[in-house]
């Protein structure tokens, strides 16, 4: 389990959530079976839930993978939506291409292989939403450029943010990762001690950061 809340909850939680779509139920297995991470179902739920009430235009993800998430947020999109992801990994680009032409949507998902860091500097573009979810020892060197890249009212939402719980408890701390650890709390504490910025922090999944500007207009 994940570290980040109560197992029976967790349990629960995910008993909740009926994936009837044959495309992800396809895509889901082929990451268990190749050990390929992608969101957990929860999350994966949360992302849904974001893009239903946020409906961006534009979104920009980091960390394609085999292209789970980014099909999961294109599929509960608005058919004007774009979606931007980001991807280092020569294979898994492949297969992300490959399954975003095989279900449909090399329209609306652009995959841009490199190094996110290198890639979000390239960019120059205003997105409606960004998903956090590659590199999990650098969201805070992400952070200036991804706020650079967020619209006047954009939400960055940041996934695996408690890493199994280890970012909020030093005894779960394996020394392996404490790089990872020091640094997402270093990306948790700029988000979360920026007077221009709000943050909630849920204790879901692997632990979601969302992010968005203060509303200027009240100022
Ligand atoms: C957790 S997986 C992404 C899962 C995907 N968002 C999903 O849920 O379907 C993270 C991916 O980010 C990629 N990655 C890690 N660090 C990266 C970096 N600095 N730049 C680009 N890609 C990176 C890895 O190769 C991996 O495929």
């Amino acid at each position: 389990m994940s570290g980040i809340t109560y197992d029976y909850m967790e349990q629960y939680i995910k008993s909740l959530i009926n994936e009837d779509s044959e495309i992800l139920k396809e895509l889901e297995s082929f990451a268990n079976e190749n050990s390929v991470p992608i969101v957990q179902k929860e999350t994966g739920k949360f992302l849904e839930f974001m893009v239903a009430v946020k409906k961006p235009l534009k979104i920009l993800e980091l960390g394609t993978a085999i292209g789970y998430s980014a099909i999961l947020m294109c599929m509960n999109s608005g058919k004007n939506t774009k979606i931007t992801t980001i991807e280092r990994d020569d294979k898994m680009v492949k297969i992300a291409s490959d399954n975003i032409f095989k279900y449909g949507y090399k329209d609306k998902i652009e995959v841009l292989q490199g190094d996110c860091l290198e890639v979000l500097k390239s960019l120059d573009d205003e997105f409606d939403m960004i998903f956090m979810d590659a590199g999990k020892g650098h969201y805070n060197h992400f952070l200036p450029e991804c706020l650079r890249l967020l619209n006047k009212d954009g939400i960055i939402v940041a996934d695996n943010v408690l890493f199994r719980g280890m970012v909020a408890n030093n005894e779960l701390v394996q020394r392996r990762k404490i790089t990872i650890v020091k640094r997402m709390r270093k990306y948790l504490d700029l988000v979360s001690n920026d007077d221009k910025l709000i943050t909630s922090i849920i204790p879901m999944g692997d632990g979601i950061a969302v992010t968005t500007r203060r509303n200027i207009d009240n100022e």
